[in-house]
């Protein structure tokens, strides 16, 4: 597996990890408008099988003065529990210290029943920083506010 910057022609297989994975999903355009922002505030990352290149997961960033946000992430349900997304994440991180992408905070909205998420967010050591009621529709539910800091 390797991580790389998405690029177009993987959006249609991402737009469709994303259907599945999330039930509030950004579309094929809500990831072709970030990809064609790219003025150095938005990481789009992609695991990928570097001979057949299928696409496992990827993970969007922003940032904002230092602090980031990740605003999506998922991994094709065939390939979950296998480490994707925490490499995802230290991917950022390892950018961050190497690169020009400054990032002193990721913070990111989990909502309350996704065990999974929080689980995956603890063990790459976010920290809950409060909740926010009824932030998500469909179904309607909490959100949780958690917190990394990366450069203090
Ligand atoms: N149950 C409990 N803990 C879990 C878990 C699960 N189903 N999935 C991940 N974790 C935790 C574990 O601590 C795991 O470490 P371990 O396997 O050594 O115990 C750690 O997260 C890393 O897991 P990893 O294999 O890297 O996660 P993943 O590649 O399966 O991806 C998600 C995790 C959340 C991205 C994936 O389940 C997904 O795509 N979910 C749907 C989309 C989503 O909810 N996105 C987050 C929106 S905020």
């Amino acid at each position: 597996m390797i991580i790389r910057q998405m690029n177009v022609s993987d959006l249609e297989e991402v737009a469709r990890i994303e259907k599945v994975s999330n039930p509030e999903p950004w579309t094929y355009a809500d990831f072709e408008d970030s990809l064609a922002k790219e003025d150095g505030t938005i990481l789009m990352l992609i695991a990928v099988d570097e001979v057949s290149n299928q696409i496992f997961g990827y993970l969007v960033l922003y940032t904002a003065s230092g602090e980031s946000e990740i605003v999506t992430i998922a991994v094709a349900p065939d390939f979950r529990r296998r480490g994707i997304a925490e490499g995802l994440i230290e991917e950022v991180l390892d950018i961050s210290q190497k690169s020009s992408l400054y990032i002193e905070e990721i913070n990111l909205e989990v909502r309350f029943s996704n065990e999974p998420a929080r689980k995956l967010y603890e063990k790459c050591g976010f920290e809950i920083v409060g909740q926010r009621p009824n932030f998500y529709h469909n179904p309607k539910e909490d959100a949780i506010l958690m917190k990394r800091i990366v450069n203090a």
